[in-house]
């Protein structure tokens, strides 16, 4: 998650005003004509497709189906970020680790495409593929930076001609530790599950955003957009309705209130179920350093938590270790070359992590002047 916030103008002047009710105007006029086009298609998309398989979503595939259970089709890595230094140092290494394992036996990885949603080119352009598209009008984010997602997405694919089928949507945070297969089996995305998204506990809410004619909550899945690898065109579909069910969960005090920092993940959960989407459960999709101890054939390293220990390795989780690695230290601009590596007897996955940052932030040109 990016937390990186909006700095709010100290007092709004009356042409400030003025700009903003525009704002305001122009982003409702325009949600309007994109769902007013897309209304026609909510529907279920998993109506054209196979329904063989589930109807529950695989929460644990048995190792052998795990194996290669793949299309095989070449995805297209979509990374939204910003111009804040904290989402450009992050994207750096996101990118350099994408060009190492994307050649890689059993990587299905294809193009890769940064779509920078603060509106203006910055410079990485160079370094890395990107395109530029618009952030929500001021104000229509409240603060909450990350519901510019959605639009970026929903901008992305109305400009982009991209080549592969499929669209991996991923973080700046994010690390491939090891090769990138296509996890998505034709009709069903992929996704990893995440344990503190419950639709079912949270049912007196969803319901205002998934009427009761779409079935039970349950079809509402444990995820958020990302990490997700989708077929373009249901992307296509899901975009334009995941935007409108955000800014109508923001927009709903006690919505907002109940998911905090995880409503985009909600808004995404719902959107992809109100298109009768479902997605296949790949615990195997990430891991996230310091609670999973292992990398093992797992495929993208996410590093949200600080990692906290002590010099005998034992983890301090929520206070300042002896040692620690956390990406909130380096707010303000990329962390230097070469951190220490973390004591003995601290988890190979966290160690693995900081090794990572390290081969790449030795191997970025220019790593501290941008
Ligand atoms: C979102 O969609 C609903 C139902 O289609 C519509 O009534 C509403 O106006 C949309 N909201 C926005 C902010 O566009
Ligand atoms: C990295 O730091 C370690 C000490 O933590 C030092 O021994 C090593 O020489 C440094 N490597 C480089 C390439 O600067």
């Amino acid at each position: 998650m990016t937390m990186a916030g909006r700095k709010n103008t100290g007092s709004a002047s009356v042409p400030l005003l003025v700009l903003l009710s525009l704002g305001f105007f122009f982003a409702t006029y325009n949600l309007l004509t994109i769902v007013m086009r897309n209304r026609a298609v909510i529907r279920s998309v998993a109506d054209d497709s196979n329904r063989k398989l589930l109807s529950d979503p695989i929460l644990e595939m048995p190792d052998i189906m795990q194996k290669q259970k793949t299309s095989g089709s070449p995805l297209h890595i979509a990374l939204t970020a910003t111009d804040a230094p904290y989402s450009k140092w992050q994207s750096r290494i996101m990118y350099y680790w994408y060009k190492k394992k994307k050649d890689l036996p059993g990587s299905d990885m294809g193009g890769f495409t940064r779509i920078l949603h603060s509106g203006n080119p910055d410079n990485l352009m160079d370094e890395i593929p990107t395109i530029v598209v618009d952030p929500l009008p001021a104000g229509l984010d409240r603060g909450y930076i990350v519901l510019n997602r959605p639009w970026a997405f929903v901008q992305w694919l109305e400009k982009a001609t991209i080549e592969e089928e499929y669209i991996l949507m991923a973080e700046p945070d994010h690390i491939f530790v090891n090769p990138l297969p296509n996890l998505a089996d034709g009709g069903y995305p992929a996704a990893f599950p995440f344990f503190y998204i419950k639709p079912a506990e949270n049912e007196n809410i969803i319901r205002k955003f998934f009427p009761e004619e779409n079935g039970p909550v349950t079809n509402v899945d444990p995820i958020g957009n990302s990490p997700v690898i989708i077929k373009k065109d249901m992307l296509d579909r899901i975009a334009p309705t995941w935007m409108n069910v955000s800014l109508r969960m923001k927009d709903d005090s006690e919505t907002d209130k109940a998911f905090g920092w995880v409503l985009e993940m909600y808004a995404y959960a719902v959107a992809s179920a109100l298109h009768g989407v479902k997605h296949i459960l790949r615990k195997d999709f990430m891991l996230q350093p310091p609670w999973d101890l292992h990398t093992g054939k797992k495929f993208i390293i996410h590093y949200t938590y600080g990692c906290d220990y002590n010099l005998k390795g034992e983890l301090t989780y929520g206070k300042i270790g002896e040692w620690r690695f956390d990406k909130r230290s380096y707010l303000r601009g990329p962390p230097p070359r070469n951190l220490s590596l973390p004591p003995p007897g601290v988890p190979e996955s966290v160690a693995t992590l900081v090794k990572m940052v390290n081969e790449a932030t030795a191997n970025i040109p220019n790593w501290d002047t941008e």
